[in-house]
């Protein structure tokens, strides 16, 4: 071989590697670059929709209409969220004329919880997981014991902390409507 078939030779290889090894850096660059497609978005838009519906938890549905403020579920979401909010401002108003108790029935609150009292509702299974995105496997069809021992005296403190926060966003274990109930319940002196 000549010394300048060689040479070629030699320069032909570099180019194939340089080649090889541009064409390997683009492309990993743009793996590790965060280049969502639309056909990701729409996939997040539907797995979160999914969710949000499924389980009707206000933190998903509050958490969706932020991230996909373009989304054609959005005014669903919207009334979704509107629901819960009547159903507190509802509950609050019952409970106004016909203070919780204890062991005493509530009336006017929602379908859940109308006919139960508190002390009723610490006996059957939580409708609302106490962590969000728990697997329902670990929370559903469990009685609250098998996670707590609620009596009056404790829960009455749970009850008197939330003057402190008055949001839809903590559903556990019957949803917003009962955390109203205990709230109430809580200010009255756990009657
Ligand atoms: C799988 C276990 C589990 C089950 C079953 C369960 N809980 Fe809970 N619960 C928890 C955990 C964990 C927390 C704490 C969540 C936190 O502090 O963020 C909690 C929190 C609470 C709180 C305070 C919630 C708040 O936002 O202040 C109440 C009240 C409560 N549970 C009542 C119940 C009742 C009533 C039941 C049955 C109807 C029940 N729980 C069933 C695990 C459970």
């Amino acid at each position: 071989m000549s010394k300048v078939q060689l040479f070629c030779a030699q320069t032909g290889l570099a180019r194939w590697a340089r080649l090889v090894l541009s064409i390997a850096l683009i492309a990993g660059l743009f793996w590790a670059l965060p280049t969502p497609s639309a056909a990701d978005t729409a996939a997040d838009e539907e797995a979160a929709w999914k969710q949000a519906s499924r389980t009707g938890d206000p933190r998903l549905l509050t958490a969706f209409l932020n991230d996909f403020p373009e989304s054609e579920h959005y005014i669903t979401a919207l009334e979704r969220v509107t629901e819960i909010i009547n159903g507190m401002n509802q509950a609050r108003a019952a409970l106004k004329d016909n203070p919780p108790q204890f062991s005493k029935p509530m009336r006017g609150i929602s379908d859940e919880l109308n006919g139960r009292s508190i002390e009723s509702m610490l006996k059957i299974q939580p409708t609302f997981p106490p962590i969000l995105g728990l697997p329902d496997r670990t929370w559903k069809n469990r009685a609250c014991t098998a996670c707590h021992k609620w009596k009056k005296e404790n829960l009455c403190t749970q009850a008197q902390t939330y003057q402190f926060r008055d949001k839809p966003d903590f559903p556990h274990p019957h949803g917003p409507q009962f955390h109203v109930a205990l709230k109430i319940w809580g200010e009255n002196g756990c009657l």
